[in-house]
């Protein structure tokens, strides 16, 4: 590995969970993609809020109630600060990437496209920026049309410059995907969508914890993003939207706290960005959300890209000396993730071996079924990374693989 300045394995070291002996063995966590483990400032965050700061939010007029708001809205300010977005009215807590993308749908969607208008999605999108718009396709009539991939794993911004067109009203595409690891040019990519009046919106779940992410930068008109892939806890997510769209968007959802006031007759809604928050909002989710990223920022993200990537070509370079095993997905702009298949060997039986060596990998069509029917595969075995990774885990994953092999073929 190259001089990096910072020692990760200073950073592996906060991560408790990598103490775990599975099936005998020391963990070799490689699933990052699913989701990844959370270092003992998250949980401690986490432990702490339980402990001493719990109340509910915006609604108290006591110091804990106060406290807690205090806290809640802080970790506003940090995803603000994270994503680079002009004002924390742009800040939307949501429990993840999936809801998201779905009030996207059923908000600004619902709202501004009909029957024949166009939404762009890829060939490499996950299930959940692909269902959303079948769903309003079915109840508006609106067309899906998807901007196709080579075998790379790579999607072309000429065709895209080809598909769009007055009808499109909206490109949805993923920042990295999770099946492939190919990094979207999504800064490209909405220059295109706004070429024709169309919004961009980008799911940004496996891209946040692998990448600086400038939202201005990148002039994207939504980002969507979940906590829980980079090192935060479950059930929180954000979505990122323009504030000029927020404010004429409807609420997604109605309840407490989306309201400045209610009568029978006629209810009025909150300012931004609380008339997306209906409800008790995930307190705890959010302050463990804003400990992650400070500890991604401590890190540095391009420092972070850096490490990733190299672990990347390492494995790249060793699992491709494999007898019979194919990796789907080699795009020139990839993250830390190397999905793969070997001759003869189905994807689920291989994984299920290589936990009995303490190897944690998915096996599965990684809910992206369009990307295995592309490449002809039922499923492919998937090696994530994240920053508590190194050479060491690699080896033991290319043993591992070695040895699964001669059991099974
Ligand atoms: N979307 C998650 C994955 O890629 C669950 O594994």
């Amino acid at each position: 590995m190259s001089e990096n300045s910072v020692d990760f394995t200073q950073v592996r070291a906060q991560f408790p969970i990598l103490e775990t002996v599975e099936n005998g063995q020391p963990l070799v966590y490689l699933d990052s993609g699913a989701t990844s483990q959370k270092p003992q400032r998250v949980i401690e965050v986490l432990d702490k809020y339980y402990r001493e700061e719990n109340a509910n939010v915006h609604r108290g007029v006591y110091g804990l109630s106060e406290r807690a708001t205090e806290k809640y809205e802080g970790a506003r300010e940090t995803v603000r600060g994270f994503l680079n977005a002009k004002s924390t009215k742009e800040i939307v807590f949501v429990r993840g990437t999936t809801e998201a993308i779905n009030l996207v749908a059923h908000s600004w969607a619902a709202e501004n496209l009909k029957e024949d208008d166009e939404v762009i999605v890829t060939e490499m999108e996950h299930h959940s920026n692909i269902v959303p718009w079948q769903l309003l396709r079915d109840k508006l009539g609106i067309r899906l049309t998807v901007l196709r991939m080579n075998q790379n794993g790579e999607v072309c911004l000429k065709a895209l410059q080809g598909l769009v067109s007055e009808k499109t009203k909206l490109v949805s595409v993923t920042h990295m995907s999770n099946a492939l690891g190919s990094i979207n040019p999504v800064k490209e990519m909405a220059e295109i969508a706004h070429s024709v009046g169309a919004k961009i919106m980008v799911d940004g779940a496996q891209a946040t914890p692998h990448m600086t992410v400038d939202v201005r930068d990148l002039n994207c008109d939504f980002y969507a993003l979940s906590g829980h892939k980079m090192y935060g806890p479950t059930g929180i997510g954000v979505l990122y939207a323009k504030e000029a769209l927020l404010e004429v968007m409807p609420p997604y959802q109605g309840g407490g706290d989306m309201i400045y006031s209610v009568t029978f007759d006629k209810t009025e809604y909150n300012v931004l960005p609380y008339k997306f928050e209906a409800g008790t909002p995930h307190i705890s989710g959010a302050i463990g959300l804003a400990a992650a990223m400070d500890f991604l920022n401590e890190i540095g993200l391009d420092n972070v890209a850096e490490y990733e990537s190299e672990l990347l070509s390492y494995a790249t370079e060793k699992l491709s000396q494999i007898d019979g095993l194919r990796i789907i997905g080699q795009a020139e702009n990839k993250g830390g993730v190397i999905s793969f298949v070997i001759d003869g060997v189905h994807p689920h039986d291989m994984a299920t071996l290589m936990d009995q060596d303490g190897i944690a990998v998915r096996a599965s069509h990684h809910c992206a079924m369009p990307v295995m029917q592309y490449f002809n595969v039922p499923a492919t075995i998937r090696a994530s990374f994240g920053v508590y990774n190194n050479l060491s885990d690699i080896d033991r994953l290319v043993a591992s693989i070695q040895d699964a092999k001669e059991m099974l073929l």
